[in-house]
């Protein structure tokens, strides 16, 4: 096989706690990840010569800040090193900056797809540790699904899967740097205060009892400086809750919030009333199964399931000149 074409995922936070800040600078998270129909496809081949990233669609960096291309060479160093490189091909469709994963995602994706590719040489627990080290959400791709994040966000426990619902993405157009987003809560250093978990988190992590994505009780507690710092954010969440979104939350350090509707979505009306340059996405939660079931792209070009193929999953974007 010389190359490997594959979907790389999204994901939302469900829940996010910010327990503290560690005495290495880092905060301490107790979150819930969901993954996503929305996906950048990513395309791994081996090369004669280093890593190299080329980005066929949407924007991204194409030299050595791409975390996937990070990603295939801490794979090459550590586990292939008698191999010269990797080429990545990008197709860029989730939105960068956005809360979404977009970067840890094509990063696990190809440290995935090239272990294989290579014909295995890193057990599933050594490619966590190299995800690890490439960032904090990158574990959790390797397996997607429903999920707790624990530590810096890079202990991931799989949990019982939700139900899989529709579910709108809308990302105004800001980019949010994470880290600045967490240096703004001004925690001190080595003081972690544990919070009250909602009930239903709780009973979620701990029983596995069945739950609703949209009928959860859950915070984000990056939400409010976030939106206390972006007006754009503050005012498309507006019109989300107006337009009768339920769970309206922001996903990580945002700029992306999502919504679960629960009654019929007029988009010409959102569009109208979102900041100009609004991202929409209609997309839908995906369960463990659906994500590694889907992860390869069929080269047959046929039966391997889409999840986001057909017009419900097309992102529609405001015109940047909508009032
Ligand atoms: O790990 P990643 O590179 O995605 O994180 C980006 C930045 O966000 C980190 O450099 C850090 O400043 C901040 N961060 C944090 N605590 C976390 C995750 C990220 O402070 N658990």
């Amino acid at each position: 096989m010389s190359a490997l074409r594959c979907r790389s995922f999204a994901k939302i936070n469900l829940h996010l706690e910010v327990v503290g800040r560690r005495a290495d600078g880092y905060h301490e998270l107790r979150t819930l990840f969901q993954s996503v129909a929305l996906h950048d496809v990513v395309e791994v081949e081996s090369a004669a010569d280093g890593c190299a990233v080329e980005v066929m669609e949407g924007e991204a960096p194409e030299d050595a800040s791409n975390l996937a291309a990070r990603a295939a060479a801490l794979l090459l160093e550590r586990f292939a090193p008698r191999r010269d490189g990797a080429r990545i091909r990008l197709w860029k469709r989730i939105p960068l900056g956005a809360g979404l994963g977009g970067g840890s995602s094509n990063a696990a994706t190809t440290l995935w797809a090239l272990n294989r590719l290579f014909g295995g040489p890193a057990t599933a627990a050594e490619l966590s540790e190299l995800a690890a080290e490439l960032g904090a959400d990158v574990p959790y791709f390797l397996s997607g699904g429903t999920a707790w994040g624990t530590g810096r966000g890079d202990r991931i426990e799989p949990l019982p899967d939700l139900e899989e619902q529709e579910i709108w993405l809308v990302t105004p157009p800001v980019e949010v740097s994470t880290a600045e987003v967490f240096a703004r809560l001004g925690l001190p250093a080595g003081v972690l205060t544990p919070r009250d978990t909602p009930s239903s988190i709780v009973r979620l992590v701990e029983v596995g009892t069945e739950a609703r994505a949209d009928r959860l009780q859950a915070y984000n507690d990056l939400e409010a400086g976030v939106l206390g710092h972006y007006p754009e954010i503050r005012e498309a969440r507006e019109v989300l809750v107006d337009a009768g979104g339920a769970s309206v939350r922001l996903s990580g350090s945002g700029a992306t919030l999502y919504a679960f509707f629960h009654v019929p979505v007029d988009v010409g009306a959102l569009r109208r009333r979102l900041p100009a340059g609004s991202r929409i996405v209609c997309s839908r939660t995906l369960s463990r199964p659906s994500y590694l079931a889907s992860r390869i792209v069929d080269p047959s070009g046929g039966r391997s399931r889409d999840p986001v193929a057909g017009r419900r999953g097309k992102p529609l974007r405001v015109p940047p000149d909508a009032t």
